[in-house]
């Protein structure tokens, strides 16, 4: 059975009772958890998430680093601070960084091979906006984000990271993607990647996940795991995500 991967994004919210919290009800849920869960926090909480999640059964990681790894950089974190406190996992080209602060495909490119020097996994985002999608430009935006990323990687590499791929009109809209909707784009976004590299990375969907519609999402071919806004601030809500999403990946491998 492949386990899905829920990627939980906390943005700017939570707090450490918070993950103190969702650690305890992961606790409770026993180990037979069927999915592998990373938790992108703020960096105010690494050190909690170091000593709470010890153990490695939920990874953790950042939501943005510079793409350098030291530096005259007042106010940044870099990737190998990350992994010297034991995080795994980081996001890079999330839509709210692409637009509030004007990230580039470039920057996002150098961001995800930052993250890859310091050896932990870039989540990279990519999605196109409400017009793009209106104008039938989907295929083309996520092509040409994800390209940017990938056409400097070797395939050793590239098997390395993540994909999400996260419609910006779906993000904390309340208005999901149909699951058509995201295989759609997962299985070019999956061509683009078998043309680098023999097994491709895992392609991640992510805009309006909850606990509801993530089996249907997950049975998509294509769908190899969600990234969760909302929805992972919610202790109950995400756990309940998480163990459908298990149950979902049993579905799966049995049919
Ligand atoms: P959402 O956010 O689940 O709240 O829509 C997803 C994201 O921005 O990663």
């Amino acid at each position: 059975m492949k386990q899905p991967l829920i990627v939980a994004n906390w943005k700017m919210n939570g707090s450490e009772l918070l993950l103190r919290d969702l650690v305890r009800a992961f606790e409770r849920q026993g180990p037979d958890l069927a999915a592998q869960v990373v938790l992108t926090l703020p960096a105010p909480f690494f050190s909690l998430a170091r000593a709470l999640l010890e153990s490695g059964e939920i990874s953790w990681g950042g939501q943005n680093i510079h793409w350098q790894d030291e530096g005259a950089f007042t106010g940044e974190i870099s990737a190998p601070m990350i992994a010297a406190m034991g995080g795994t996992h980081c996001i890079v080209g999330h839509s709210e960084r692409r637009q509030g602060w004007a990230e580039t495909d470039q920057v996002v490119a150098s961001k995800a091979q930052a993250c890859l020097r310091a050896d932990i996994t870039p989540i990279v985002c990519v999605g196109e906006r409400l017009e793009e999608r209106q104008q039938d430009k989907t295929i083309e935006v996520v092509k040409r984000q994800l390209e940017a990323v990938i056409t400097n990687l070797a395939p050793a590499l590239l098997e390395k990271i993540v994909v999400a791929y996260e419609p910006v009109w779906a993000i904390g809209t309340g208005q999901e993607a149909t699951p058509e909707m995201a295989q759609e784009v997962h299985s070019s976004l999956k061509k683009l990647l078998g043309t680098q590299c023999l097994q491709s990375p895992p392609v991640l969907y992510g805009g309006s996940v909850k606990a509801d519609n993530v089996a249907a999402l997950l049975a998509m071919d294509d769908v190899d795991g969600v990234l969760v806004g909302g929805a992972s601030l919610v202790t109950e809500e995400f756990v309940r995500l998480c163990a459908y999403a298990g149950e979902q990946a049993k579905n799966n491998s049995n049919g």
